[in-house]
Parts: C-alpha cells; structure tokens; sequence
C-alpha cells in the first residue's frame, strides 16, 4: 500500500511529545500547534533563509544594533561575566557581545542537544581562552547552572525577539524563571520587536520568494513523515495576519478546500478556509517592552533601538 512507502522508516524515532502534541493540537478548536514542531533539518535550514531575506529586517537589524553598541554594553555590565545565552548561539550575533564585555564564561542553554553542540564548537574555536559550558536544558523553568559559575555575576541573553513567540502571560513567566536561574546582580540583554506599520510586518511573514510559506509548510510534510499522515500538503495556504488587538503578527496554514486525512490513524476534517494557527510573534512599543520586562522582575536600565525604531535591544537588572 502507498502509505508504507511515505512512512518514517525509522518510527521509534519520533518525538512522543511531537505525537502528542499535533494530535490534540489538531484537535483543538481553534486547532493550533506549537512553533518549536517547525525545526526539522528543513525547517531549521527554511529558517536560516528567512534570517538573510530582504523582508525579515529584525535579524539584520538586531545584528547590527549589537555591533554599534558593544562599547556601551561592555561598560555597563563590566568585565568578567559569565554570559547566559538561551537558544544556542548564533554564529553571527554572539561573538559581537562575547568581544564586547569580556566574559569570565559562556554559558549557552537549548533543548536541542544537535544543534546546542554544534553551534558551541563553533563559538569555542573562535574564542580560544573562554570556558564554553554547552547545557542542555529547558530554560522555560528554572535552571541549575554549571556550578564553575556559580559564583561569578551572571548576564543573561536572549536575542532574536523570542520571547515574543510567546504570549504576553508565557513571557513573564519565562522572564521570572530566567531571574530565578540567574540570580542576585544578574542582568539581562534581551531583544525584542517593535510594533509598527502592519505592511511591513506582514511582509516580513509572507515573502516575495515564499520561503517563509514553504517554512510555514513544511510543518505538514513533517506530520505526514513522521506519523504516517495523509495531509493534501498542496491544499493548504500559508497565512501572515496581523492581530492588532494581541499586537502580534499570526501564521496560519489555511485549508483552501475541504479536507479530510489521516494523522497516527486519527481521522481529521476541515472546512475550506479553516486553519491551523501555528506561530504569534508579538511586537512591543517601547512602554510595551519596559512594562513587561518589569512585570517579569527586571528593572530595564538601557535601551538601544536602530534609527527607525524597527527593533530594541533592552540591558535590564534583577529586580
Ligand atoms: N522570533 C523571531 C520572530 O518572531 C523568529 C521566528 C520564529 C520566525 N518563528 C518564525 C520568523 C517564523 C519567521 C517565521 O520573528
């Protein structure tokens, strides 16, 4: 039978909370699935292409807000740090702050193990002298960190305006729980997205070339590989909307006709124009912003934004 040869052939290697999840998020009115499924090999590469497009501007923005402002940084926090990332490092924003502020440590947190050994290496040969301390962990709850920096002043940081993947009341949780981890004196750099004119938003989740679409897409080819789905992939269409009373942009994947196929034996039907919400990305004005990191126990003490006010960086301490 056809289905046999589109099958994961290797089926004790699924995820069970990938199952789980997508069953009842599929389930779910209205049917949504959480934004960490999208990182398969072709989804983490889908996403590298979405960093460099002409439309996504927060990446490059945020890139170049940490070059133009490494002076300032390193003499706000001091020297001697042990710098706390959460997400594995990026090759391309991490070693403008590790230059700037002379860390004692780098301490970079994922629950992806791949990925957070990979990206370590690469920071560590480019830092010769720096003790890198991969750790792999779910940051979303508090953490114990390496007890070789126990002892040092923590900075944590957090860029590529992550925390507004989650929704408003996620976000001061996470925020807490990075106090909690990092603890007395720590501080924070964190990155975060302004709101702003709803094309160029919008066009930031729905590019010309629609690499965002096939990223938003491969979602459904990843169900149907790993648990033997049977998702018409061609019947869906990929949706950026901006929420304005949520202040986020939304992507969906929208059934174009009726629809109706199999995931892990479970059958499932959808209307034509329904969809499945599968990612927010909140934005925040610059009251927005301050008002949420003190909600999350961080006093913010320096902002940098670029000169259109795209997108901030904000230095806080715990409060
Ligand atoms: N946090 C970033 C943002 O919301 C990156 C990101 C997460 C993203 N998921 C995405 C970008 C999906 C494009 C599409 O912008």
């Amino acid at each position: 039978m056809l289905l046999t040869l589109d099958r994961n052939s290797d089926a004790e290697s699924v995820d069970p909370a990938f199952r789980r999840d997508i069953l009842s998020g599929l389930a779910h009115r209205p049917r949504t699935t959480p934004a960490r499924w999208f990182y398969d090999r072709r989804g983490s590469e889908l996403f590298e292409e979405i960093t460099a497009l002409p439309e996504y501007y927060p990446t490059r923005t945020e890139t170049a807000l940490l070059a133009a402002s490494c002076s300032e940084i390193g003499a706000l926090t001091g020297k001697g740090r042990a710098v706390i990332e959460f997400g594995a490092g990026s090759a391309t924003k991490t070693p403008h702050l590790l230059s700037a502020i002379a860390p004692a440590a780098y301490v970079p947190v994922d629950i992806s193990g791949d990925f957070l050994r990979e990206s370590s290496a690469v920071l560590a040969s480019r830092f010769p002298g720096l003790p890198v301390l991969p750790l792999e962990a779910d940051f979303t709850s508090p953490i114990t960190l390496p007890a070789a920096v126990a002892d040092l002043p923590k900075l944590g940081f957090f860029p590529g305006s992550t925390i507004g993947n989650m929704t408003p009341h996620e976000a001061v949780d996470l925020l807490r729980a990075m106090r909690a981890s990092l603890g007395e004196g720590a501080m924070l750099l964190i990155g975060m997205d302004r709101v702003k004119d709803v094309d160029v938003l919008v066009r930031a989740y729905d590019d010309a070339q629609g690499i965002t679409a096939a990223f938003n897409l491969n979602l459904l080819t990843r169900i149907n590989r790993e648990l033997e789905g049977t998702i018409p992939v061609e019947a869906f269409a990929h949706r950026a909307i901006w929420n304005d009373e949520a202040a986020r942009v939304e992507m969906h994947l929208e059934a174009t006709r009726n629809v109706c196929f199999m995931v892990d034996g479970v059958v499932f039907a959808m209307e034509a124009g329904e969809t499945i919400h599968t990612e927010n990305s909140h934005k925040y004005g610059a009251r927005d912003a301050r008002l949420l990191l003190r909600a999350g126990g961080w006093e913010p003490a320096h902002e940098w934004t670029d000169a259109d006010d795209q997108f901030a960086m904000l230095l806080a301490n715990a409060a």
